[in-house]
């Protein structure tokens, strides 16, 4: 039997190794998957070999599983479940989807920094992404840490936003790129949520500064001055220096922290197939 070990990635994540995520994990194993996470916030797992029943089955044994924007989203789901987002460019019928398809339109905006599902509450915990099939070439996935953030923060700056909550929404990043096809049913389907810019992440007790694409405004601040300071935390946040950046390998599944970092993906050619499906869990309230 082998053990289930991390090696560590710079700046943050680390690569875990012996363990199969497609069989049962003992208390142990969860344990110290849960462990790394706060340590880590990021985990890389490689050549797992999840069907979407193991996908679910592992991700459950994590917490409640959230469906976040899928609430939002229109009817038809290609994938069984509808708790494993499908992250991919294909049609309901497994093609590439036509470029203005709102399959394609609407992923985009997982290329802006963002935390999943931060325009509700609760929020999403961790988020674990599965590799079924990556094009050649782009398409990776990039990490920042958002307790290194703030540790590096002037005190000028962290006097400056201590007490400020923004407001999340989500569908702001979307309605930003152009993508503002969604019904009324649909804009109403979250409830905007509100968040303090300076958070103790629950988990590893550091302090975080918390913004993300899915922050519209600050409450208190005029929209421009909101929105401004909200692109300048996330600039500042998203420097290389607190960036791991993931170059996708079919049957990778990466885990990450919700609250302790944000993520996008990076361009590739919508013409190529990529296909990953995300499974999630819910933050549940301390
Ligand atoms: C996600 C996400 C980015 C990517 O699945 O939550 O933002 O690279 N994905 O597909
Ligand atoms: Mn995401």
């Amino acid at each position: 039997m082998t053990t289930l070990e991390f090696s560590p990635l710079q700046p943050l994540a680390a690569k875990a190794v012996g363990v199969d995520l497609s069989q049962p994990l003992t208390a142990s194993v969860v344990a110290a998957i849960e462990f790394a996470m706060d340590h880590y916030g990021v985990l890389v797992f490689q050549n797992q070999a999840l069907t979407q029943d193991q996908q679910i089955a592992f991700a459950r044994q994590l917490g409640p599983l959230d469906i976040g924007f899928g609430k939002v989203k229109g009817p038809g789901h290609r994938l069984k479940y509808r708790e494993l987002g499908d992250i991919s460019n294909l049609s309901l019928q497994g093609e590439v989807a036509a470029r203005d398809s709102q399959k394609i339109v609407g992923n985009i905006a997982n290329q802006l920094w963002h935390s999943d599902s931060s325009f509700q509450r609760p929020r999403a915990k961790y988020s674990m992404l599965y590799a079924v099939e990556v094009p050649a070439v782009g398409g990776d996935t990039e990490f920042a840490d958002l307790r290194l953030a703030y540790d590096a923060l002037p005190d000028w700056q962290k006097k400056q936003i201590d007490g400020l909550v923004a407001r999340h929404h989500p569908l702001h990043s979307r309605l930003l790129l152009g993508d503002t096809n969604y019904s009324q049913a649909q804009r109403d389907a979250i409830t905007p949520s509100e968040w303090p810019l300076v958070q103790t992440d629950p988990r590893s007790g550091r302090k975080i500064l918390y913004v993300g694409s899915h922050a519209c405004e600050v409450i208190g601040l005029t929209l421009p001055e909101g929105r401004l300071l909200i692109m300048d935390l996330l600039e500042y946040a998203t420097q290389r220096q607190f960036v791991y950046r993931h170059t996708w390998a079919a049957n990778d599944l990466v885990m990450w922290d919700n609250t302790a970092t944000v993520h996008r993906g990076r361009y590739f050619d919508v013409s190529q197939r990529r296909d990953l499906r995300r499974a999630t869990t819910e933050e549940v309230a301390a």
